[in-house]
């Protein structure tokens, strides 16, 4: 942790972390972005030192922000599709000064996973089942897509070596390959981590 930085004082619970970002996206921050608590525990699980780990849809950067802030000695990237969020995560990142937080606006698709060492995961495709709790209207969202990214996801995850370690918080266990075995389940089950065999 970034012990001797007066930016502490946004990470002591969830409402002064938030307080960083204009009141829409204040009052987004319980249903679509990561809780303090669970970005600090999934940040322990996926970092090691140089080791790169990728937020699948970032959005305004919570859980990157966190992460970063927690273990500076590992790399966090975030890709975001929605060019606000990312302007925004962006704007964050650069008041408090963390360089290994990084930001990437494109969408999951154009991204190898190759490239990481270890994922982090927030039901991120919901919104294309669910319109009515998504975001804002911005994007095109249908069943089609949930399935054309959620199978993205699935291969990319698969394909990565024996050891790789995967965070996924809520959403549906089916859209996680067996080849994930399930290593701690907590928070009423909304909090999984996972690690290929
Ligand atoms: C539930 S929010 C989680 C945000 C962040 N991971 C956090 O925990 O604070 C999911 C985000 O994924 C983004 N997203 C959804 N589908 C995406 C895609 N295909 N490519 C990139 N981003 C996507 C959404 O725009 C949204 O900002």
């Amino acid at each position: 942790m970034h012990t001797d930085s007066l930016n502490v004082v946004y990470f002591d619970k969830d409402t002064s972390f938030d307080c960083l970002y204009p009141r829409r996206i204040q009052n987004l921050s319980g249903m679509h972005w990561t809780p303090l608590e669970i970005a600090k525990k999934s940040s322990e699980y996926l970092s090691a030192p140089n080791s790169k780990v990728l937020d699948i849809g970032s959005g305004v950067g919570k859980f990157c922000i966190t992460a970063g802030f927690f273990e500076p000695e590992t790399l966090f990237y975030g890709v975001e599709q929605r060019r606000d969020l990312f302007n925004l995560a962006e704007s964050v990142k650069n008041t408090l000064d963390l360089p290994n937080v990084k930001f990437i606006h494109n969408n999951i698709t154009a991204l190898d996973f190759e490239l990481f060492d270890s994922f982090y995961f927030f039901n991120s495709f919901y919104e294309n089942i669910k319109p009515d709790l998504g975001i804002d209207n911005k994007i095109e969202t249908n069943a089609e897509l949930y399935s054309y990214y959620t199978n993205y996801v699935y291969q990319q995850l698969d394909q990565r070596p024996s050891g790789t370690r995967l965070v996924t918080y809520h959403g549906s266990v089916k859209q996680i390959p067996k080849s994930y075995k399930l290593v701690d389940n907590t928070h009423h089950y909304a909090l999984k981590m996972w690690m290929r065999e």
